[in-house]
């Protein structure tokens, strides 16, 4: 079983990188992102009360993605968790800790994907993915084979995100500058951090991945 984090702001392909040992190593992806939406889309309380602040692009509360993360580790995963976009903050970090603790496991690699600003502002603004199966596609340099149809399941509602615009991109870039790339120098401390090239296509960034896991 591995547990690993997957760190970089937003657009740097988190996701991207997650899917795919998803269906490589059988790990389950854990994206507080995604979690946060779906609550979004079901009209819970909870996602009533984080729908603006998402799309303004600032951080939910601690409490909140914690909440989150702490049902999903109770559930348990046989191949381990990609923690995708959490933690963001010095206390879900440590949170983190104390949860795989409890559980009697630990994290085995956090992996920063670093990518050049200009590059995310691109990413982010011709991203799209496929509503029913989650599958990430870019206007540019991964359309979709047949326009509007998703390669992998068919699906035909392919979305764009309310906070992929140039405004809360700006603030997600700063929220992540103060309150997430913190964490690089905290992981870095314990000895867990590796960074990746994340300029490279996805086919070498995963390969990129996949020598960090292997060399554990
Ligand atoms: P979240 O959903 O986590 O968004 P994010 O961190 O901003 O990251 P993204 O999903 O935008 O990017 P990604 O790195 O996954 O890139 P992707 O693979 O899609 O969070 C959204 C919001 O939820 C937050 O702003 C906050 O409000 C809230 N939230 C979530 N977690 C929280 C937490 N822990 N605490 C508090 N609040 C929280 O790739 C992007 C594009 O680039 C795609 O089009 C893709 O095809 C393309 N691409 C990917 N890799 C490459 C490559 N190597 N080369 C070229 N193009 C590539």
């Amino acid at each position: 079983m591995t547990n690993i984090i997957l760190l970089g702001p937003p657009g740097a392909g988190k996701g991207t990188q997650a899917k795919r040992l998803v269906d490589e190593r059988a790990m389950v992806q854990l994206s507080t992102g995604d979690m946060l939406r779906e609550a979004k889309t079901s009209g819970t309380e909870m996602g009533k009360r984080v729908a603006d602040v998402m799309a303004r692009g600032e951080l939910v509360t601690d409490e909140i993605v914690i909440g989150l993360i702490e049902e999903k580790l109770d559930q348990g995963a046989s191949g381990g968790f990609i923690f995708d976009g959490f933690p963001r903050t010095l206390k879900q970090a440590d949170a983190l800790g104390a949860l795989l603790a409890r559980h009697g496991a630990g994290l085995d690699a956090v992996i920063e994907i670093q990518v050049d600003d200009a590059a995310l502002v691109a990413r982010i603004s011709g991203r799209f993915t496929c509503r029913t199966c989650g599958e990430v596609y870019h206007d540019e340099t991964r359309p979709t084979k047949t326009p509007g149809v998703c390669d992998n399941c068919g699906g035909t509602e392919l979305n764009r995100r309310a906070d992929d615009n140039a405004e809360a991109l700006k603030t997600r870039l700063m929220e992540y500058y103060k309150k997430t790339s913190p964490l690089i120098g905290y992981y870095y401390a314990k000895g867990q951090l590796s960074a990746v090239d994340g300029m490279a296509e996805p086919d070498a960034v995963a390969a990129a991945v996949a020598k960090v896991l292997d060399k554990r």
